[in-house]
């Protein structure tokens, strides 16, 4: 049965690397046999100009109808000055939200051939896989009482709330839990049980659901900040980190820039079974070399991937996508992010071209 795939590239270098995935796409209807409608929408700045609102309630159905979506990047000066809940990056959060993509996957892996493209030292990162489970759609990216008030004596004061019940914990911490069952076995749950009442709560469900459920799982609590320097003192002493909603944002930024660049780190945002996942790149829409051909479009790429792999149900695609992402490197092409010096730069183009080229390669050496 032909599946839906809706495709949203937003703002910024957008348009870009989503053009570069669906030459991917292309590739695979014409010479893998995937089976797959692909229906093409606004979210973002790109929203807010065409429709009035960063993420349409027409757009949402669509995506609330197919099998998965892949997404660009959102947001940009352009719309400084508009209203947090018509801002480009209220469109993202209205999209996890509405479709409750409580769970987003975030793989930091250190590819060989970009083991110098770190800023950690080769012997630090070399082989490094680890996974970071956050928390999408709680925490104080939703909480309320949220807001910015006038004090009346020339003074603000702008508050949100970090909100986190059981049964938000359990779910988030269930996937973690099952995810390192199929990798080494490991769970690190980071919080600020120090500090904040909610970490506490999340530190004792995480517990009582281990004991409960997961007890072959090795589990260790770790305080965010103390996580956040253990990433780059020793980051191969992870396997899956869950965490909360903002705790997750930040460090996964980190483990992104532990393998060379934020451009080589994808996403996966899951919810109940049934419900479409969204798969997006993990960094921002870059809007100082937007339309330039410079942006690195890997992530985006190794997102589709993820899509196949999860909602798709062609992980054999998924492994020739991944398998020719290692090809690409190894043969020295690099876009600015991840350029070191004896490699060969490349465009945005450039580069999707060569992995298409390594498809085709990888698929008749399977064959
Ligand atoms: C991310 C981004 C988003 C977030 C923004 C664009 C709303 O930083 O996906 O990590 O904060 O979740
Ligand atoms: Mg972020």
């Amino acid at each position: 049965m032909t599946q839906t795939l809706v495709i949203l590239p937003g703002d910024g270098i957008g348009p870009e690397i989503i053009g570069e995935a669906l030459k991917v796409i292309e590739w695979a209807q014409e010479h893998a046999e995937l089976d797959i409608a692909l229906e093409h929408d606004l979210i973002g700045g790109q929203a807010y100009d065409a429709y009035g609102a960063p993420f349409a309630d027409t757009t949402l159905e669509k995506c609330r109808n197919a099998d998965a979506i892949l997404m660009g990047s959102v947001g940009g000066p352009a719309w400084d000055g508009v209203d947090y809940d018509k801002r480009p990056e209220a469109g993202l959060l209205r999209l996890r939200k509405e479709l409750d993509l409580f769970a987003n996957l975030r793989p930091a892996i250190v590819f060989d051939a970009l083991v110098d493209a770190s800023s950690l030292k080769p012997e630090i990162v070399k082989g490094l896989d680890i996974l970071i489970v956050r928390e999408l759609t709680g925490g104080v990216y939703f909480g309320n009482p949220r807001g910015i008030e006038d004090l009346g004596n020339g003074q603000r004061r702008g508050f949100n709330t970090q909100v986190y019940t059981t049964g938000e914990i359990q779910r988030i911490g269930r996937v973690a839990f099952e995810l390192a069952r199929k990798r080494s076995n490991r769970v690190t749950s980071a919080e600020k049980a120090n500090v904040m009442e909610s970490g506490k709560l999340w530190r004792e469900e995480i517990t009582a659901l281990h004991a409960s459920d997961y007890t072959d799982v090795e589990l260790e609590h770790m305080y965010a900040d103390n996580c956040a320097m253990q990433l780059c003192r020793c980051p191969r002493q992870f396997d899956v980190i869950v965490t909360d909603n903002l705790f997750g944002d930040i460090l996964s930024d980190e483990a992104a820039m532990l393998t060379g660049s934020l451009g080589m780190l994808p996403s996966a945002s899951l919810g109940a079974p049934g419900v479409p996942g969204l798969y997006e790149p993990a960094h921002g829409s870059a809007p100082d070399i937007a339309g330039q051909n410079k942006a690195n479009p890997l992530a985006t790429i190794l997102s589709l991937s993820m899509a196949l792999r999860y909602s798709l149900e062609r992980a054999d695609l998924a492994d020739l996508i991944e398998q020719s992402v290692r090809a690409v490197l190894d043969s020295g092409a690099r876009t600015a992010d991840i350029m070191s010096e004896g490699f060969r730069e490349v465009s945005t183009s450039d580069m999707g071209d060569a992995l298409v080229a390594r498809l085709s390669k990888a698929q008749a050496a399977a064959a």
